[in-house]
């Protein structure tokens, strides 16, 4: 009976600590009103996204919701309004897989909405399923088709300054390395899809510190967020049928539910005070330092070169928008046009924090690079 009533015990305090280290998650506050600002939430019909989406939704954002299926994203659509009482929900077509939707979204996007003030790439695949093509599949919809929505879109981001980028990573990406010369090549095998999976996280971390090189002194600043180990369709989606019974339960009392998980990428997105912290890595709505492969500033200079031959960006297409769709297996670059921005409603600056981080601890992002292990706010 002792050993009954200790074994609960211990089962209890390491409950405990699983709920309060992984499970709690810390709210992510922020800007409270989003009236007049623009959000586009990438694969915000399930998981992480619908209620990244859904929070900014309820502080008055117009969001648009980006996702590959139709049925699911108007359906999303639908409960969104609901819950939030927010009619400006709109869902719009993106598969990350396929760079020519990413270019039409780019196209339909720039031609009907005026503004974009945060773009939260969070859409992600931790395996290729039955598909199989001819290229690295999760590299693209988590990385590639990402960076290419990027540069589409950077010209409306740049008329909405202040304005944000978050890429929704993972801890993965600590045991990611990533091999220039198999980068694209097909995934097989669950063991592969778990190295290319931590390879794409890896190379999210690496964009986004890439992107805010690029954009220092735009008045864009990006974000790398881990949402913590979130109870979604994410991995369960790829367990056998007989093991899910087993593994649901059991994932939703160790696991984030999906609010908590949309609660970093939502602090990068809202939080003021946080732009020092441009192209840093986030989780537990902190900064975070990362292994020295993700602040490795060739590589992350060598990835930008390959993503843009892997995404067929043409030359002079960078940070410009193209409004036009292009065949997929195009092999000729594409053509530079100029981009006339839509005039867009005047921006509010994102007003003053009455609990924004304090500024004397924050250090410059070239001193960050130089100094890798200084811990920030
Ligand atoms: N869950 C975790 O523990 C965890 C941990 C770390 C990081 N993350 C990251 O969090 C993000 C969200 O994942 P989640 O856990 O919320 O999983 P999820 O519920 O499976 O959501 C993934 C979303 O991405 C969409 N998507 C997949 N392929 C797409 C494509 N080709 N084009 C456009 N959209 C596509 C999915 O759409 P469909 O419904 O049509 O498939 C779905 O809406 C991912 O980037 C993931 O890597 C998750």
């Amino acid at each position: 009976m002792e050993a009954l009533l200790l074994g609960a015990g211990l089962l209890l305090g390491a409950y405990v600590l699983i709920y309060y280290n992984l499970v709690k998650a810390p709210p992510c506050g922020g800007i409270a009103n989003l009236r007049g600002r623009t959000a586009v939430v990438t694969g915000a019909n399930s998981g992480i996204g619908k209620m990244t989406a859904l929070e900014l939704a309820r502080r008055g954002a117009r969001v648009v919701l980006a996702c590959r299926s139709r049925e699911r994203g108007e359906a999303a659509a639908y409960d969104l309004r609901q819950e939030s009482g927010n009619n400006e929900i709109i869902f719009m077509a993106l598969d990350l897989a396929s760079l020519a939707s990413v270019r039409a979204f780019a196209t339909a996007f720039l031609s009907s909405e005026p503004r974009l003030d945060i773009l939260i790439h969070n859409a992600g695949i931790s395996s290729c399923g039955r598909t199989r093509e001819p290229f690295n599949l999760l590299l693209r919809v988590n990385h590639v088709g990402p960076f290419l929505l990027t540069q589409l879109l950077l010209s409306r981001l740049k008329t909405c300054t202040p304005s944000r980028v978050v890429v929704v990573s993972s801890a993965a990406h600590r045991r990611g390395c990533l091999d220039f010369t198999r980068l694209n090549h097909p995934v097989v095998g669950r063991q592969q899809e778990l190295r290319a999976y931590a390879d794409s996280k890896l190379a999210n971390v690496l964009f986004v510190r890439q992107l805010a090189t690029q954009l220092e002194g735009t008045g864009i600043t990006c974000y790398a967020a881990h949402p913590g180990p979130v109870n979604s369709e994410l991995f369960l989606r790829h367990v056998p049928g007989w093991l899910r019974p087993l593994l649901c339960p059991l994932a939703w009392l160790v696991l984030r539910a999906p609010r908590g998980g949309a609660q970093t990428p939502l602090y990068c997105a809202l939080q003021e005070g946080i732009e020092p912290f441009s192209g840093r890595y986030f989780a537990n709505c902190h900064v975070e330092e990362v292994p020295p492969a993700a602040r490795d500033d060739r590589a992350a200079h060598r990835l930008w070169e390959v993503s843009k031959r892997l995404a067929r960006l043409g030359s002079g297409e960078e940070a410009e928008s193209n409004e036009d769709p292009q065949p997929e297996d195009a092999e000729a670059p594409f053509s530079l046009r100029s981009s006339q921005a839509e005039d867009p409603a005047v921006s509010e600056p994102y007003p003053a924090s009455q609990n924004s981080p304090d500024l004397s601890k924050v250090i410059h992002r070239s001193q960050i690079k130089a100094e890798p292990k200084t811990p920030a706010s």
